[in-house]
């Protein structure tokens, strides 16, 4: 099954399961200043769960297009980790509750019509006093008991508003995807127990002060990754090996004159770079533009470090443009807006791309100007905090200043540096009001 036709077999389940087929919302939350950017499928409805607005319909079915930045470290380190996915989601707005969302989700998932998963591999995953969630699990799915596992930080909530407990469902790949841990199990941060599926039981309006109100409603909030249900239906090692991002995988192996799987670091850097550019491309689409804060600055940062993923494999000259027309080959069928923008995506793309460069020169006049200043007084560490600088005012990504550095036979003071960065992602965390990091997605 492809990714395109994954997202339609989910929506159209749910449409003959009464729901109202909605296309996905813009990246950019509308009248919600709790969020920066979109990074769940419920976040658009925030107000039909709280009752101060109504839908069209009580029941909804989405694939939202979704940014998290909170695991950009990992991405391209890990099988499953991104900072563009979508979210398949179905919603019910005071209408069922658990029994038919733990149904149709098991049904959905291991029904030789739909995805005809093996229910033998999958394990589900309940807030530790959810009885509730417990008895349906094992009386009417009939998961076998010691599949079901009971855990404290199945709470979901993103930012403020409506939040509750939740019932997760996972499926085992496999010992060979494990870390070998002799405690490896449903949780670990290896590739073996892959969350695919993600069930809120929304009951509780979380306010700023951190107060949970219960709802006057029950209602329904669930997540599946469409990236990471296709790598198992396309028996992937990876989400990045679906049809879903390999492309772009080809298109930098190919630009970069270098071959997939054939060094670690080399494929970090081309899974960074399809990623990102996936990102980039429809964070532009939605009408962001690169800037030095909220979402612009996520959006520069991304491109940034496409580039210097980039740079990490050689590739001197600009090599953004081209990459739009590949995502939009991936994404185009689903989001027709694109192909129209397409002109409009590049052009930001390439600017931006151009002025990086630029910045890349411009950083290293100043750390070659630093370097010669070391060099003369004698000294062979540079003090962490030059380092910083040069990242935080310049953007000149630290890596490359280490590089460098290691070249002229110098070193960089690490605890300085790290004590500047974390200094800095202190006043930046309390300067962000939105948790827009949540999850494991
Ligand atoms: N809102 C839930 C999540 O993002 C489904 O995991």
């Amino acid at each position: 099954m492809t990714g395109n036709e994954l997202r339609n077999a989910y929506l159209e389940f749910f449409r003959s399961k009464d729901h109202l087929v909605l296309p996905s919302y813009s990246l950019i939350p509308e009248n919600d200043p709790s969020l920066l950017l979109i990074g769940a499928g419920m976040a658009p409805f925030k107000p039909f769960f709280t009752g101060k607005m109504k839908p069209l319909h009580p029941r909804i079915v989405t694939s939202q297009k979704c940014i998290r930045t909170g695991d950009i470290e990992n991405v391209g380190r890990t099988a499953r980790h991104h900072t563009f996915f979508e979210m398949l989601g179905n919603f019910s707005f005071g209408d069922y509750f658990k029994r038919e969302a733990i149904a149709w989700a098991w049904e959905f998932l291991t029904d030789k019509r739909y995805l005809n998963l093996p229910a033998d591999k999958l394990w589900v995953t309940i807030y530790t006093d959810d009885d509730e969630a417990h008895g349906i699990w094992l009386n009417d799915i009939k998961v076998p008991a010691e599949r079901i596992i009971r855990m404290e930080d199945n709470f979901w909530e993103i930012g403020t508003g409506p939040c509750g407990p939740c019932s997760e469902i996972y499926v085992d790949l496999g010992e060979h995807r494990g870390c070998g841990s002799a405690d490896c199990k449903v949780g670990c941060d290896c590739d073996r127990y892959l969350e695919i599926w993600n069930l809120v039981f929304t009951q509780f309006d979380r306010d700023e002060a951190g107060e949970y109100t219960p709802l006057a409603k029950k209602n329904i909030d669930t997540g599946a990754g469409l990236e990471r249900i296709a790598s198992v239906l396309q028996n992937k090692p990876s989400n990045f090996e679906t049809d879903l991002l390999y492309p772009l995988i080809e298109y930098a192996a190919k630009a970069a004159s270098v071959e997939y799987g054939k060094s670690d670091k080399t494929d970090v850097s081309l899974k960074v770079v399809a990623d990102h550019g996936r990102s980039m491309v429809v964070m532009i689409g939605d009408g962001v533009l690169p800037s030095n804060e909220g979402r612009g600055y996520v959006l520069r940062r991304i491109l940034r470090r496409a580039v210097r993923h980039g740079r990490l494999m050689g590739m001197e000259k600009p090599f953004l443009v081209p990459l739009v027309d590949v995502v939009i080959g991936i994404l185009g069928a689903a989001y027709p807006d694109l192909a129209v923008k397409r002109d409009y995506i590049k052009t930001i793309i390439g600017l931006e791309e151009e002025r990086f460069r630029l910045t890349l020169s411009q950083g290293m006049e100043l750390l070659g100007t630093l370097i010669a200043d070391l060099q003369e007084a004698g000294k062979d560490v540079l003090p962490g905090e030059d380092a910083f600088k040069l990242y935080d005012t310049f953007g000149f990504p630290w890596e490359l200043t280490r590089e460098i550095l290691a070249e002229n036979g110098i070193s960089l003071e690490q605890e300085g540096f790290e004590r500047a960065m974390n200094e800095q992602r202190e006043r930046a965390r309390a300067a962000r009001s939105d948790n827009n990091d949540n999850g494991a997605m």
